[in-house]
């Protein structure tokens, strides 16, 4: 790949979706965009670079962050945050519902990648917050994990660590043709709505604020200007007192934001703000 089409395809990406590719992610981006060449039939970088330039480069954009963005993610990863979830933050803002009339328990899985998060939460708050009503907002960039999320349909592989009780309560076993495939059961699915968001752009579309957001395993491809902005973003649709989880790598040391530290990756937006 020539320095100028490495540097165009870093410009669109960042612009796209703030993602910030360093010169050590090259060998990776030239990976990434093997498939993008086949699947635009296209013969060359530089005839793809066109085309990104093009009148139509508006789906090809889209397919192009979903490319080179990486989904990887699993049930329950980084376990601690759904303990938190179950032994301190549900209890701790059912206790303040009544008075601060918040009707329901909301959270929000920013960047979710195909769903195991927010199914993960979701099962989290089925086994304990009881009678108060609670729903799940989830949100990526991608169009084509968030199909995948919505569909709720997953490989043995994926599901195969999981308590069997968890796989009883909550998934369907597929027959036939659909041997090897576990599906979401439907009283969960209803449970999480899959949304598009750029999380650097835009209004996110919520009208209640949550008691806690999800922001795990993105902020790592963001500058920290972009960090920064993020955080105070979703520092706003925060509760007073309310709780933001981000990925153990994901320090906000070096960053300024208005939350304070409770554990390692769990944060808490302060009450009187
Ligand atoms: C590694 S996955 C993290 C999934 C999950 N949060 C976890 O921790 O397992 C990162 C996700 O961030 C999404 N993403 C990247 N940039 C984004 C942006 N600007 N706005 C929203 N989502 C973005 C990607 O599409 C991808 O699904």
């Amino acid at each position: 790949m020539r320095d100028s089409e490495f540097d165009f395809i870093r410009s669109v990406v960042y612009e796209r979706s703030r993602i910030n590719l360093g010169p050590d992610k090259r060998e990776l981006v030239s990976a990434r965009l093997g498939k993008r060449l086949r699947a635009t039939n296209v013969d060359t970088l530089e005839a793809y670079c066109a085309l990104l330039r093009g009148p139509g480069a508006e789906a090809e954009l889209s397919n192009l962050i979903d490319a080179i963005s990486t989904n990887h993610t699993f049930f329950f990863r980084e376990n601690a945050h759904f303990d938190f979830l179950r032994d301190r933050a549900v209890p701790e803002m059912s206790a303040r519902a009544k008075a601060e009339r918040w009707a329901r328990f909301n959270v929000w899985s920013a960047a979710s990648s195909s769903g195991e998060e927010a199914y993960s939460i979701a099962m989290t708050l089925d086994g304990c917050a009881g009678s108060w009503p609670w729903q799940i907002e989830a949100t990526d960039i991608s169009h084509r994990i968030l199909a995948k999320a919505q569909a709720g349909i997953y490989k043995d592989d994926t599901v195969n660590r999981l308590p069997p009780d968890i796989m009883r309560t909550y998934f369907q076993r597929g027959f036939g043709p659909q041997e090897g495939f576990h599906r979401v059961k439907a009283a969960l699915r209803e449970k999480v709505t899959f949304r598009h968001l750029n999380l650097l752009e835009g209004e996110p579309p919520f009208r209640d604020p949550f008691q806690v957001i999800f922001c795990r395993n993105v902020m790592i491809y963001f500058d920290r200007a972009t960090q920064e902005e993020l955080v105070g973003r979703l520092s706003r649709r925060l509760v007073p007192g309310g709780y933001l989880m981000v990925g153990h790598s994901e320090s906000l040391t070096h960053i300024n934001h208005p939350l304070k530290m409770v554990r390692p990756a769990i944060y808490q937006k302060p009450l009187a703000s």
